[in-house]
């Protein structure tokens, strides 16, 4: 599997051109990306400034010696790289494994090129298939969250930490719920259903807002790396 990122997150770093600025996601195939930027930055080949979605992107980007700064730093971003826990036919993602969904979408929507890197086992027909919708809302509102999403057919939990005890607090300092849904029809309709729910601050439904998936498909030895195109808007 490994193989496969490293070969989508070189595919990736070859789009971009020198002197742009470069939205870096968050995740295990952006962390290939950043290692690769961060080799090209070191030999001199290409001169970007990063803007982090996440303290993993910053932290791995200073790593790198890649320079980096933050989203309230810049009034665009030329190109946003990011990793992706389902892609649909249509383009349609669903990110926030990683908890960083809200920065990453600021970040894709600040882009003027949106790109997703993926190995071929996030392909999915239907969104929500396997992975649940990531929500980030303040914890206050938790409670009314979660009771506005079982009324929306969906099974919210509060996500739990691994070496932490306690709930996960992403790194805007919120609560995540994982919202599982039986079926996911429409995208675009939850989407819109979920942001008018008060006290919600972000889900990781991304609909229309990637230009490409980058796709690394086995054998592992030889990645295929297939680009699709998808219409942003
Ligand atoms: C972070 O919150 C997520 O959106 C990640 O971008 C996504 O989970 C992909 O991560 P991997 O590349 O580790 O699968």
């Amino acid at each position: 599997m490994d193989e496969l990122k490293k070969a989508a997150a070189r595919a990736a770093v070859e789009r971009i051109a020198d002197g742009s600025v470069v939205g870096l996601g968050t995740g295990t195939t952006l962390a290939y990306v950043l290692q690769e930027l961060g080799a090209k930055a070191q030999r001199g080949d290409m001169r970007i400034t990063g803007v982090a979605t996440s303290y993993q992107a910053r932290f791995l980007a200073k790593e790198y010696g890649i320079p980096v700064c933050d989203p309230m730093d810049v009034n665009f971003v030329d190109i946003a790289i990011d990793g992706a826990d389902e892609v649909d036919p249509q383009g349609r993602v669903i990110k926030g494994a990683g908890a960083a969904h809200v920065t990453e979408k600021l970040v894709a929507a600040l882009a003027k090129r949106f790109i997703v890197v993926v190995d071929e086992s996030k392909l999915v027909e239907r969104l929500g298939e396997r992975c649940p919708v990531p929500i980030e809302a303040i914890a206050p509102a938790l409670a009314f969250v979660q009771k506005r999403i079982r009324e929306m057919g969906g099974d919210p939990v509060i996500r739990t930490g691994k070496g932490k005890i306690g709930p996960v607090i992403s790194d805007l300092g919120n609560p995540i719920l994982d919202a599982r849904f039986d079926r996911i029809d429409d995208p675009a309709a939850l989407s819109q259903r979920l942001d008018s729910i008060p006290g919600l601050v972000g889900h990781g439904l991304f609909i229309g807002m990637a230009d490409q998936a980058i796709v690394a498909r086995p054998p592992e030895e030889q990645p295929v790396v297939e680009v699709l195109e998808f219409r942003r808007g």
